[in-house]
């Protein structure tokens, strides 16, 4: 355990109930011979089963009960199931249904992902998220999964929905791969049309089913506060980025407004059709006008603070997530810290990021803020998409030669936070 990271001993703020978990995501660990992203990422040719998880699932589930966890996030890989569109691959489903059911004999609610990212192959050639025969499909997937995994109360439908359209319809980094701005507004409306329609079919199966996205949040900031273009940028990123989703949950109508454009308004019946919020929340964002970037805006990490930057060059911010948990608070529902996690072959700074988001957590809670679980991301180390496998959000490291997984001192300091924390 990291010096100076003991527990005083003292009233803990956390429900007895407090969901404390670990998120984990299918592709991530497991890859998937069928999936979009196995042919988009060169560097996939060489790892295509990445950590082997979906061979050694079960020695991997072991080490959530040696956590202590009584929550676990996982998704499902889509690719797996429907390998073709005429095709329901029943020995996958019978495999995240063991799953599921290991969990729950180690009393492990689970949370289940619908869609985190990947899709088959056929889906993204034939029926991407711009086409209007999108909706249908991915409904079909879900009404598969629901009618057929067993004990599953919490489900989150689209893992960081503008994270699939600012990375797939603007910046065109990850698939589809475009920058076309009329088909991401189509795709946003076929993406939470989805969700909407996916909302009512869970609950027609699972009447008290708990059903939400995961949301990713961020903190922003001018670069310079001086600047007022930098300002008005921050004000937009964070309206865009954080509220308009909350907003549209609200009234069913999204509001997307850039500096310098027009506003647009789309309805999507999505009014109310939440249960909880989930949020992920990692960092805080520095916003830059510069008329020769795309979109006008560049974006840049400092270390303001002095908490310091990750492997990947993210702020590390804590203070930001007792922002964003208030931004949640306005739906009125209780919220799910989906995940938070810091990339680093520094285990103490693990430790650090940890200690520091979960004391925040814990103020809110004596704010009176409903939070009801705390997902920590994630597991064992992983595909980071764009970062390749050397990001190192993990509490287990991977060794990438062996595949061995080795426990980092940040598994014993969950562990014992969950421990300390959870006493009344
Ligand atoms: C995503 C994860 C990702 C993590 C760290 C989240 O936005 O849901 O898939 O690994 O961030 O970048």
């Amino acid at each position: 355990m990291a010096i100076g990271m003991q527990e005083p001993t003292r009233k803990s703020a956390f429900p007895e109930d407090f969901q404390w978990g670990i998120a984990t995501s299918a592709f991530q660990l497991e890859g998937s011979p069928n999936a979009d992203w196995s042919t988009w990422d060169p560097v996939l040719s060489d790892i295509p089963e990445i950590t082997n998880h979906y061979a050694v699932f079960r020695e991997d589930l072991k080490l959530l009960k040696e956590l202590g966890v009584n929550s676990y996030r996982f998704s499902i890989e889509w690719s797996r199931i429907q390998p073709r569109p005429d095709t329901w691959d029943e020995e996958a489903i019978a495999h995240y249904q063991e799953i599921i059911d290991i969990l729950r004999s180690y009393n492990i609610e689970p949370m289940v992902t619908l869609h985190h990212f990947t899709h088959p192959r056929w889906f993204l050639e034939r029926y991407p998220w711009h086409r209007t025969a999108s909706v249908e499909k991915f409904l079909r997937y879900t009404e598969k999964m629901v009618s057929t995994l067993r004990n599953v109360r919490y489900w989150i439908t689209f893992n960081e929905p503008y994270v699939i359209l600012i990375g797939g319809y603007l910046d065109g980094c990850i698939p589809p791969g475009l920058r076309d701005v009329p088909h991401a507004l189509v795709a946003l409306k076929n993406i939470f049309t989805s969700h909407g329609k996916a909302y009512d079919i869970i609950h027609r199966y699972i009447p008290d089913a708990q059903v939400s996205i995961a949301h990713n949040m961020s903190v922003f900031a001018p670069w310079k506060k001086w600047n007022p273009f930098d300002r008005l940028l921050k004000k937009s990123a964070n309206h865009f980025y954080n509220h308009s989703i909350i907003n549209a949950f609200r009234t069913g109508v999204f509001i997307v407004k850039f500096p310098f454009s027009r506003v647009v308004k789309i309805e999507v019946s999505i009014k109310d059709k939440l249960d909880f919020f989930g949020v992920n929340y990692y960092t805080r964002i520095h916003l830059r006008f510069n008329p020769f970037k795309k979109m006008g805006v560049e974006l840049r990490h400092l270390d303001i603070d002095g908490h310091g930057l990750t492997n990947i060059g993210w702020e590390v911010h804590p203070r930001g997530l007792a922002k964003v948990i208030r931004y949640a608070s306005r739906l009125n529902l209780p919220i799910f810290i989906t995940e938070n996690g810091i990339a680093t072959h520094d285990a103490e700074m693990k430790v650090t990021y940890m200690k520091q988001h979960v004391d925040v957590v814990e103020r809110c809670l004596k704010d009176g803020l409903d939070v009801r679980g705390y997902f920590y991301w994630t597991l064992i180390d992983n595909y980071e998409w764009l970062q390749g496998i050397d990001a190192r959000f993990g509490l287990y490291r991977v060794d990438f030669k062996t595949l061995k997984r080795y426990p980092t001192s940040a598994a014993t300091y969950y562990a014992y936070l969950i421990q300390s924390r959870s006493k009344i």
